[in-house]
């Protein structure tokens, strides 16, 4: 007979108690778990930031949309069969993930041309619809520092290249420019294999989540997601996926995401637009 209670049973079943602060970022806590070092619990905050950090203010209520839409989107990702780091919902702010070593990369994918690729790829105009995906990668970066080089940016795209990362300005043409930075051995805590892997989860997940949109009148324009891996060294879709990650366009083109507020709309416009965006991600699994 199979022994019952299990550590991983007992994981599964007792409730897990909020532990140590082990990380704040702008937006969310990362909290330890009493009962098991494979999970954290993550707390979305009400803030709300553009321009990495330079604009903040504070929705009230905010990090309770921002949870609903995670849980609903990673409910549905992991019903999916996507390999997700996110457990289970644990409050109204809050969600159980697997406690992940972070990879370094912001994971871009693309439908439409919006935003900074219209700056390394010149020649798309604006809407331009990618018939084929558009992953790209960039190295997380702050004080334009990494490992000891100095860089002319932060979160420069980087493009691999056998065991190579070469890094390039995101702001400029790719076309002009040679990489500022080759970084030799790289990527140093991940097989090249890895990066394939990577890819492919990015471009699974955000298929599944533009359907799941297209069904309720919505276009999903571009997200943003972040790898990690877990205790046992496995690769997870990692972070959150919420209003904050993406460009999304109503039936009138009109983008009910983050971006409202980048481009000066009142906060409580912003705020109403955080409130549809967590009620339609209410239906993403049926
Ligand atoms: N499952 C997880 N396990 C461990 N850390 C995680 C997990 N999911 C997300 N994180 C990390 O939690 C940190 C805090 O999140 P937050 O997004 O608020 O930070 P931030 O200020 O935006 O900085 P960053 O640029 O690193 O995202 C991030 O560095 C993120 O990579
Ligand atoms: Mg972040």
């Amino acid at each position: 007979m199979v022994a019952r209670n299990s550590h991983q049973e007992r994981t599964l079943t007792m409730p897990h108690q909020k532990d140590l602060l082990l990380a704040e970022g702008k937006t969310k806590r990362i909290w330890s778990s009493s009962l098991t070092n494979k999970h954290v619990i993550i707390e979305s905050k009400d803030d709300l930031t553009a321009g990495d950090g330079a604009k903040h203010d504070i929705i009230p209520g905010k990090g309770a949309l921002s949870n609903q839409t995670i849980c609903n989107v990673f409910e549905c990702l992991k019903a999916w069969g996507l390999p997700v780091a996110f457990f289970r919902q644990y409050s109204a702010t809050e969600f159980i993930a697997e406690h992940c070593a972070m990879i370094p990369y912001e994971v871009v994918v693309r439908r439409l041309a919006f935003g900074s690729i219209l700056k390394r790829y010149p020649s798309y105009d604006k809407g331009y619809v990618f018939p084929e995906l558009l992953p790209e990668f960039f190295l997380k970066t702050s004080g334009k520092k990494w490992q000891g080089y100095g860089l002319p940016v932060d979160d420069p795209l980087i493009i691999f290249s056998q065991n190579r990362g070469c890094l390039f300005r995101p702001d400029q043409p790719i076309g002009q420019q040679a990489p500022f930075l080759i970084l030799d051995d790289f990527p140093l805590q991940h097989s090249p294999k890895e990066i394939k892997d990577i890819d492919q989860i990015a471009i699974r997940a955000f298929l599944e989540v533009e359907i799941a949109w297209r069904k309720l009148g919505y276009r999903l324009v571009d997200f943003k997601l972040e790898f990690g891996h877990n205790v046992d060294g496995e690769l997870r879709l990692a972070d959150v996926i919420d209003n904050d990650s993406w460009r999304l366009l109503d039936e009138h083109g009109y983008d009910v995401s983050k971006q409202a507020y980048r481009e000066g709309e009142p906060l409580e416009k912003v705020a109403a637009n955080y409130r549809l965006v967590a009620q339609r991600t209410e239906l993403f699994c049926i």
